[in-house]
């Protein structure tokens, strides 16, 4: 047995015991004949004490000790004299008597402690050891209890955890496949899952009526903080339910794990808002409702033809940032700077403060009368001390999503984006369908197999971009933690489907005719969703990035540069997959 206790199991009720430590190096530091030393596990860190005058060979060898060995000590519990309120272990050290060291380590290449001095990419490459830190640790403790308390939930209530294949064909979800070569079938290809959604639906045909499982999903599509290629995903359908069964089975589950996992009560019934609606207040079909700063729609306020750059706008609406009339000129510069990067993509950026006596001074006092602005004050409701931020566009939609993140960006300067304070609703009564400049189509905005909403399939023929579908997103501060719709399981309106998505019956047939061929044998009504295991994670966690609840994450560019894959293959390997390789640049 090689240790006794663990390094964060010690208390004072262990005074005088014999105990044996084994661990990692965290720290040495010498004060006079004494030698102190952090040995850290997974558990946590305790100090261990060498004496020169009890042992001076002991002493001589721990100051040989660098950071990260691994070693092995036997000593006895003693009290501390000045103990360290801030670790679990800090009453007690171990006055060492036996010391073995199981294997010295190279210098790490940065800190591991909670402030590393490492930077991202440093400490990617070495990821094993950026995981021996205690704070990144954390996370993947809490992942693994999320995991835990998602069985329990989910048993309890008679959902059977299945496991679905991954090498598969083509899922749409929207993103692209990654795909897999076939050695056996030359020429051919699998594509790893965007999601398990086909086969949870053929799941409710064979009669398995609640299904779950925890389970990856490749997805090849630009990475984003809450992005990655490889993801993970609690995948539910259920069978014989409505959209409301499904939203009061999976709000008591965010019920659950918050309680459970942080200790939080989510009071009455979550807030549903139609997309449209979303879209109008927040330009979002995610908001952010730890805040308000809700749009405020100012076509009628402004555009009096006095301003040429409204004259051709489709949309004027405008935010209030309470308390930022002090806003320097430069201030207010850079903010315009901020809209106009392309990633915002805003032309320009129309600013009116209210002054103390209520009067308003604005970067377009040129255009509009006096009156004119205390009109646009009144419509804002703002109030003095207050800025008034107001972008336009020609196209109504790209507008409101800019002004969106400028109300996110208002939000976090202002310090209302509060990581412990959580804002839950879900968007239900997506459009069906969106246009795809790049397909030249309608494309499902969920996914194909999505059942409009009944009294909307009249429309199907005549106005299928007006078509609701019967989805929701469950969203949680301004992050789509999860989504899902009721399905269709009458083959006669998915064949529909299709023809509206442009496919041919032969290639609706060729891609999806092992669906379409099962619901000839008695598919129940289903629904389901899947909520993001990564996202929620970092949500409990107060991370920035899914990254950092994910053991060995890829970087922004899709790789892993710890395995420094993806990489080639060598030219066998070509040769017996039939491939060859063709880059153009
Ligand atoms: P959807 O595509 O909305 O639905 O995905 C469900 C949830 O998975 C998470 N998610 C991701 N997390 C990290 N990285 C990604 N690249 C990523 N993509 C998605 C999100 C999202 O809400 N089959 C349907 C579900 C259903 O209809 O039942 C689906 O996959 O939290």
């Amino acid at each position: 047995m090689y240790r006794s206790h663990t390094c964060g199991e010690l208390r004072i009720s262990d005074t005088e015991k014999t105990v044996t430590l084994a661990g990692w190096v965290q720290r040495v530091r010498k004060m006079g004949g004494m030698t102190f030393v952090d040995i850290r596990d997974r558990y946590g860190i305790t100090q261990l004490v060498f004496n020169e005058e009890a042992n001076a060979a002991l002493n001589e060898e721990a100051n040989r000790l660098g950071r990260e060995w691994v070693i092995q000590v036997t000593g006895t519990v003693n009290e501390r004299y000045s103990k360290n309120q801030n670790m679990p272990t800090g009453d007690i050290e171990i006055i060492v008597s036996e010391m073995n060291v199981l294997n010295a380590s190279d210098t790490p290449p940065f800190t591991i402690e909670d402030n590393s001095d490492g930077g991202d990419d440093l400490r990617m490459k070495y990821r094993y050891l950026d995981l021996r830190r205690a704070c990144v640790r954390k996370n993947l403790e809490l992942r693994h209890k999320m995991c835990i308390e998602v069985r329990n939930y989910l048993s309890n209530l008679g959902f059977l955890e299945v496991e679905t294949p991954m090498l598969i064909g083509s899922t749409p979800e929207g993103a692209r496949d990654f795909v897999v070569p076939s050695r056996m079938n030359k020429g051919q290809f699998y594509a790893l899952p965007q999601s398990p959604q086909t086969l949870k639906q053929l799941l409710m045909v064979a009669g398995f009526d609640r299904y779950f499982q925890i389970v990856k999903c490749f997805r090849d599509e630009d990475l984003r903080a809450d992005r990655q290629p490889e993801f993970t995903q609690i995948d539910c359908e259920m069978s014989f339910v409505t959209q409301e069964d499904i939203i009061q089975t999976f709000e008591g589950m965010a019920k659950h794990l918050f309680k459970t996992l942080r200790g939080v009560e989510l009071e009455g019934p979550f807030l549903r808002m139609p997309w449209a609606e979303a879209m109008r207040r927040f330009g979002s079909d995610k908001p952010d409702m730890r805040f308000g700063m809700e749009f405020v729609e100012l076509m009628d306020t402004l555009k009096l033809g006095t301003f040429p750059v409204f004259d051709d706008a489709a949309y004027i609406g405008g935010i209030v940032a309470p308390g930022c009339a002090a806003y320097t000129r430069k201030q207010m510069d850079q903010l315009t700077e901020w809209v106009k990067r392309p990633q915002i993509g805003a032309k320009g950026l129309v600013y009116a403060r209210v002054q103390e006596d209520g009067s308003v001074k604005s970067s377009v006092d040129k255009f509009y009368t006096p009156e004119q602005l205390i009109a646009l004050k009144e419509k804002m409701q703002a109030n003095p001390g207050d800025l008034m931020l107001i972008l336009c566009g020609s196209d109504a939609m790209k507008t409101r999503k800019q002004l969106c993140e400028l109300r996110l960006e208002m939000g976090q300067r202002l310090g209302l984006r509060d990581k412990n304070k959580f804002a839950l609703l879900w968007v239900t009564e997506f459009p069906m369908f969106e246009w795809s400049d790049e397909e030249q189509r309608l494309m499902a905005m969920h996914h194909p197999f999505t059942h409009p909403m009944d009294e909307d399939i009249p429309m199907l023929d005549t106005k299928p971009e007006d078509v609701r579908a019967d989805a929701y997103d469950m969203v949680c501060n301004g992050i789509e933690v999860g989504g899902g719709s009721i399905r269709i399981h009458d083959p006669k309106l998915q064949a529909k489907m299709f023809e509206i998505l442009g496919f041919t019956p032969e290639k609706a047939q060729e891609q999806f005719g092992f669906l379409m061929n099962a619901f000839k044998f008695g598919a129940p009504p289903h629904g389901g969703l899947a909520y993001g295991l990564d996202r929620w994670v970092s949500i409990f966690a107060g991370l920035d990035s899914i990254r950092d609840c994910i053991a060995f994450p890829k970087n922004n560019s899709g790789r892993d540069v710890m395995l420094d894959a993806p990489s080639a293959i060598d030219d066998k390997q070509l040769d017996e997959l039939c491939l060859k390789i063709d880059i153009k640049e």
